[in-house]
């Protein structure tokens, strides 16, 4: 997955590992300087030592996504740091596996950073971006964005509500030279994943979940990310894209 984004500035957010980690990674291969993101401040700053150890640029800013103050000063970072900012991947979320979504605290924690969060780096990063003609946004939605997860309310509410903010985005800036999509992951091996995928029987039910039978890779979903905002997406806006091994072919 290497385009020609020499010159470019890319921002990330959730890039202490998993799939904003390998998306991190892809834009540093592809050239890009990289705004690397997270509220765990020790796998932000491996993700920067990895794509510097590769010759990569890269700068680590902590950024809580659910707090728009944080999120305008992590905007505020790639300008400051690298004069601009053309791709975004929206990539923060939490899943509160095992918990349950009905409980006042849990629900606001996954609107908030889910949700709330997505819309704040959305709205700063559409500043920038409107200021220098072009731009190109991703969120990281789910398949639970498409279609619903019996067991988790806010987390099947909270990825449609990132597709609908992708389309509301694809809308409000068409014509401004800013594109928004949206990656819809089916399972995927990463650290949210971990937890469940780490015990062999669970893993085995865990694989069974996608018609091809395996989990996906990290870099299976960046790769979509890296397409998305390239000029070979030129014509893609408010789309999104499916990434899940057939899961919701069925
Ligand atoms: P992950 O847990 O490695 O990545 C999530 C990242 O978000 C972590 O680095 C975490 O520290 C960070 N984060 C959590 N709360 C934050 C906050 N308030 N502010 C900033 N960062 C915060 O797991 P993964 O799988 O890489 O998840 C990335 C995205 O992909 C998430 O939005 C998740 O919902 C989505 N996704 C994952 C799937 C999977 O099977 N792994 C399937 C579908 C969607």
């Amino acid at each position: 997955m290497n385009y020609q984004f020499g010159g470019k500035v890319a921002l990330v957010t959730g890039a202490s590992g998993g799939i904003g980690r390998a998306t991190a990674l892809g834009f540093a291969a592809s050239g890009a300087a990289v705004v690397v993101s997270d509220v765990n401040d020790a796998g932000g700053e491996e993700t920067v030592a990895l794509i510097t150890a590769s010759g990569g640029t890269a700068v680590y800013q902590r950024c809580n996504v659910a707090e728009g103050a944080e999120v305008k000063a992590l905007v505020a970072r790639a300008v400051s740091e690298f004069g601009r900012l053309d791709f975004a991947h929206n990539n923060a979320g939490i899943n509160n596996m095992g918990a349950n979504e009905y409980e006042d605290e849990v629900w606001d924690r996954s609107v908030a950073i889910n949700l709330s969060g997505v819309m704040y780096c959305m709205r700063e990063e559409a500043e920038v971006m409107l200021a220098q003609g072009k731009g190109a946004i991703v969120n990281t939605a789910s398949i639970n964005g498409l279609v619903g997860n019996g067991a988790q309310p806010g987390y099947t509410a909270t990825k449609h509500g990132v597709i609908g903010l992708t389309r509301h985005g694809a809308l409000r800036w068409a014509k401004a030279g800013i594109r928004v999509n949206a990656v819809c992951p089916g399972v995927i091996e990463t650290p949210m994943t971990a937890p469940l995928a780490s015990n062999p029987d669970m893993r085995k039910v865990l694989d069974s979940l996608t018609p091809m039978g395996r989990m996906g890779q990290a870099e299976e979903i960046a790769s979509a990310v890296l397409w998305l905002c390239s000029d070979q997406a030129s014509f893609v806006t408010g789309h999104p894209l499916v990434v899940d091994g057939g899961a919701t072919a069925t």
